[in-house]
């Protein structure tokens, strides 16, 4: 499913330099390789400024803090944050490490997103933020998700962390919000070596406050102004995001094509429906659906096919997060799209030969 050994055999030479720099810096945490990253992967996404964290989760809960979710929770009033039934648990982690509770709103049967009708249903009077979660690569129905949150006092926050070179109908996904949280997880599209994550805003002044943020509420000097986090981008994972970054246009476009090919092989096989995108998704994860899922995925390993499943159990299934969550209507799509979901090889490391091998193993599949 991933293997990172070609993406890091052609950036080698560009990661040597910026490691050789780190070391003759001698500054490892929040120096220059971490700020020249966040100017590139700024401009990359078509933000302002980015944010270097720890982690897509830590990007995610940062973003909560940062509009207020983590204080209304504090200050014991009701705090809603509405998340989609079908995505990873980090999603929903980054909710309740702020005190807020999760709000469990269904996905579209065919792109497994949130959609503006499903947040609607979910709505209650203690919503405060709507997590778009853009889910496999393909961006939510941002205009109308960002209009919505705009009319009932709502923020949104987009989980970019499939979603690394996305736009949305013609636009940046900071045109829609300002706060974009990204993961560089090494699966991910553009991934480090170990943990890491980042925040891309439009606005300078979020940027500068998630700066604090993530630095225990410093600004440089050691006053506590916020009770923030402690959690920064390593200049170490730093050196390795700069020399892999250039490689993320490119790469999208090999998934483009792959996933072009799987969509043409695929039509004639109606048992095994692919999850549905449209022409802005960076497939991230190529994911088709079956209700014999756990065999598909025996039958293909039997051939040395390696798949995996994101993810087999819904939000408001998971008994960790049960304490936490509520629903209005019950999300039956998740939870049908968690007993099916299969994902597919896809990414820099697999070819079209290697696609059209893999369609020829399904459509042999009884
Ligand atoms: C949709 C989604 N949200 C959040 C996360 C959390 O990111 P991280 O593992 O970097 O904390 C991930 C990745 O695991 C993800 O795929």
């Amino acid at each position: 499913m991933v293997d990172l050994r070609k993406s890091l055999s052609v950036a080698e030479p560009e990661i040597s330099r910026h490691l050789d720099e780190m070391h003759a810096c001698g500054q490892y945490i929040l120096g220059p390789q971490t700020r020249e990253f966040e100017r590139e992967f700024a401009a990359a996404t078509g933000g302002v400024d980015a944010i270097g964290v720890g982690s897509g989760t830590a990007a995610i809960e940062l973003c909560l803090r940062d509009a207020g979710i983590a204080a209304t929770a504090e200050s014991g009033a009701p705090c809603d944050v509405i998340v989609p039934g079908m995505t990873s648990m980090f999603t929903a982690l980054a909710v309740v490490a702020t005190g807020a509770r999760i709000r469990v709103a269904d996905v579209s049967p065919d792109t497994l997103l949130l959609t503006p009708e499903s947040v609607e249903r979910a709505w209650t009077p203690a919503t405060r933020a709507v997590i778009a979660v853009h889910l496999y690569g393909q961006p939510c129905r941002l205009a109308e998700l960002a209009a919505l949150c705009q009319a009932r006092g709502a923020v949104l926050i987009q989980d970019a962390c499939q979603a690394h070179g996305a736009t949305s109908q013609g636009f940046a996904l900071t045109h829609y919000s300002p706060y974009c949280a990204y993961s560089f997880y090494p699966t991910k599209n553009l991934g480090c070596l170990g943990d890491g994550g980042a925040i891309v805003t439009p606005d300078p002044e979020v940027a500068e406050r998630l700066r604090q943020w993530r630095d225990g509420g410093r600004r440089g000097d050691q006053i506590c102004r916020l009770a923030g986090m402690n959690s920064r981008l390593d200049e170490l994972q730093a050196c390795y995001l700069r020399g892999l970054l250039p490689l993320l246009a490119g790469g999208n476009s090999h998934r483009r094509r792959l996933a072009a090919r799987y969509r043409e092989l695929l039509a004639p096989l109606p048992h095994l429906p692919a999850v549905g995108w449209d022409e802005d998704s960076v497939h991230h994860l190529l994911v088709v659906r079956s209700g014999r899922r756990d065999a598909l995925r025996a039958y293909l390993g039997e051939f040395g096919v390696q798949t995996g499943v994101h993810y087999p159990v819904a939000i408001h299934q998971q008994p960790g997060l049960l304490p936490y969550a509520s629903w209005a209507e019950k999300p039956a799509h998740a939870a049908a799209a968690a007993r099916e979901v299969l994902s597919l090889p896809m990414g820099p490391h697999v070819t079209e030969e290697q696609v059209d091998q893999i369609a020829a193993l399904l459509g042999a599949w009884a």
